[in-house]
């Protein structure tokens, strides 16, 4: 029989614990990401399949949430029909028997599928854009995703531990998180966004106003759905309605591996909560490395 997302989990708790990173192109990923890399960077999509792609904890699952509701017309059951990361597998996750790896969940999939990504531009798969797959980015202002990714490392007892605050802001200015430098990770699908038609999105934008950045993504899509059912996508994927469903608000990997007493996956979903973390010194530290890193690329990033 087989076993559930949650059950797979369980069994394989002890060999995902803190799991260390490792060098791919000059990129930290988890260690079974990168002893896996040949096979995850030779998938090959379908053209009609979507990439959803993001730096980890810039709105990832918001923007899966609002493409699964547009791709059925707004129909919240069935969009309740499994966990996120079984409805749209992580291509490159890789956990040890008998979870399923990212790929394995694919292979078991039809297209059109929609897959979610952490992986730098230059680590997407070559096939994505040979087959010219749709793309869509999120991207969220640094300090806020900083702080988000502080608490998910805290609580997500299979990434490496975070250490103290003080410290963890250095390493993500120098880029040494799993899946490296948020500077190049933005930057990247920036560049790139014109010549391989990758719809970029604000985590900001879409908090100021969900329904616009709904509308952008479903023409982007090549989607019309009906004024109504906009409206009631807007409604179910806001930060509370989510919060509180169970097939999006990752409740369903098991404490033991997503420890939401230490911090719940779903914590503020807010924008400029960074304010309440960041002392004086380390907003200058950070803004003036933050100008550095940046250069000449302005993309617009807004409260940061
Ligand atoms: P916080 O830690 O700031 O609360 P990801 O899905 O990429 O892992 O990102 C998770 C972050 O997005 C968390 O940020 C989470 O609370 C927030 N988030 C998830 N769903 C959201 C929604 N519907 N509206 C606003 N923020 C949301």
């Amino acid at each position: 029989e087989e076993l559930t997302f949650a059950e797979a989990i369980e069994k394989a708790r002890y060999s995902i614990h803190r799991l260390k990173l490792k060098d791919v192109h000059g990129v930290p990923l988890l260690e079974p990401i990168a002893q896996s890399w040949e096979s995850i960077s030779a998938f090959c999509p379908d053209p009609s399949d979507l990439l959803i792609a993001t730096y980890p904890k810039a709105g990832t699952t918001w923007t899966q949430e609002i493409v699964d509701l547009l791709l059925h017309d707004g129909d919240a059951e069935a969009c309740k029909r499994a966990p996120t990361i079984v409805r749209n597998p992580f291509l490159e996750i890789v956990a040890p028997p008998p979870v399923p790896s990212g790929l394995e969940l694919l292979s078991r999939m039809t297209p059109p599928r929609v897959i979610k990504t952490h992986l730098p531009i230059q680590l997407v798969p070559g096939g994505f854009w040979k087959n010219k797959c749709k793309v869509i980015y999120t991207a969220r202002n640094a300090k806020d995703n900083l702080v988000s990714y502080y608490h998910f490392d805290r609580m997500n007892l299979s990434h490496p531990d975070p250490g103290p605050w003080d410290g963890y802001v250095r390493k993500f200015m120098k880029g040494e998180l799993a899946w490296g430098s948020w500077y190049d990770h933005v930057k990247g699908y920036w560049r790139a966004k014109e010549e391989r038609n990758i719809l970029y999105l604000f985590y900001e934008d879409m908090k100021e106003n969900p329904r616009r950045e709904v509308e952008r993504i479903m023409r982007y899509l090549g989607l019309s759905v009906p004024r109504g059912v906009l409206e009631k996508i807007v409604r179910l994927t806001s930060f509370e309605v989510m919060k509180d469903n169970p097939m999006a608000n990752y409740t369903f990997i098991p404490n033991i591996v997503f420890d939401s007493s230490v911090s719940p996956f779903m914590r503020k979903g807010a924008v400029g909560d960074w304010t309440t973390h960041f002392s004086p010194e380390q907003t200058e530290l950070f803004d003036e490395d933050y100008a550095r890193q940046m250069g000449s690329t302005s993309i617009p990033f807004r409260s940061s």
